[in-house]
């Protein structure tokens, strides 16, 4: 089904089963994203951010993200102009990665976005016209459970990116999409994770605001352990794998994001961003302890 925005397209991809925990999701990213800008900054990077000690340091949300998602992309060996012929984004968000891999890769014809969120699906078209790349851009409003429907099997993408998304997924929903990324990525193509994981078995964990509501659903936590498991059974090889940003770069960025928050969210604030709120003191008192941590994991499909 072909949806128009105001100014761009996207499509909708409806699956064979119903993935129960959508609307859980959905309800997260409901909000006016002008909000959202004035809580993670302008450009709407919603992943943590690098800082680094040296004395360019970027003191912005917007340049710590992007210096993240860069690094990130440079240890997946993809420097700027990389030849790749199409790249799978899983979880856009309001676009800003999809944006900035058009950017640093102008010769990639192709780019596929998957994301649930309705109102971030259309903003991103909107924003991707306006920035004149909507035809190297295809928007997918799909669970992430679904990618083996997107359209085209061929080619088979070259590079993967889930940032900030596993987090949101239930172990269920995590699995199809890892079997359908593997069906969909080429031999030797690089998968890009960014996502908080757990470095102790979840049931010793106790958050430090007790776990009353299941915050931005992100209930479904997972340990490092997991995950590599996961990749692991689905024909993908860790070659990278590294606390990144560090537990102090991650409190600062969580630090920064609950300061705009107060500064910026008229009380009361909408639930997302009391719940935000609460993650941030949660996060960074497990980062503290070492009880979680923000991993980015560069994997490979092996033939
Ligand atoms: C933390 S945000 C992503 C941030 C963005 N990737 C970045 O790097 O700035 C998580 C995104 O995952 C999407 N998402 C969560 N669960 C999903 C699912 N089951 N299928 C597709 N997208 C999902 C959300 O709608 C949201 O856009």
């Amino acid at each position: 089904m072909k949806n128009h925005g105001t100014d761009g397209d996207w499509d909708v991809i409806t699956g064979h089963a119903d993935d129960p925990y959508q609307p859980r999701v959905e309800a997260v990213y409901e909000d006016d994203p002008a909000t959202w800008r004035a809580v993670i900054g302008e450009e709407l990077w919603f992943q943590f951010g690098l800082y680094d000690d040296a004395p360019s340091s970027p003191r912005t949300l917007d340049e710590a993200g992007e210096r993240y998602f860069d690094r990130q992309l440079d240890l997946a060996g993809l420097p700027p102009r990389a030849p790749l012929g199409r790249i799978l984004d899983v979880g856009f968000g309001w676009g800003t990665t999809l944006l900035h891999m058009a950017r640093r890769y102008p010769d990639c014809p192709r780019i596929d976005g998957v994301n649930i969120s309705g109102p971030q699906t259309r903003y991103t078209a909107d924003r991707l016209a306006r920035a004149g790349i909507a035809d190297r851009v295809r928007l997918y409003r799909c669970n992430a459970k679904d990618i083996e429907l997107i359209p085209d099997h061929d080619p088979p993408y070259d590079l993967v990116v889930l940032r900030g998304s596993i987090g949101h997924l239930t172990p269920a929903t995590l699995e199809a999409a890892t079997k359908a990324i593997s069906v969909r990525t080429a031999d030797h193509a690089p998968v890009v994770i960014s996502e908080t994981l757990f470095t102790i078995p979840l049931d010793a964990y106790r958050s430090a605001i007790p776990d009353e509501v299941d915050r931005l659903a992100c209930g479904n936590r997972k340990t490092l352990a997991y995950l590599m498991d996961v990749l692991e059974r689905n024909s993908f090889a860790v070659r990278d794998l590294q606390q990144l940003p560090s537990a102090r770069e991650a409190v600062r960025w969580l630090a920064a994001v609950r300061g705009r928050i107060e500064r910026h969210v008229a009380a009361p604030a909408p639930r997302p961003f009391e719940e935000l709120r609460d993650v941030a003191d949660n996060l960074s008192a497990a980062l503290r302890a070492g009880t979680a941590s923000v991993y980015s994991v560069i994997a490979r499909r092996l033939p």
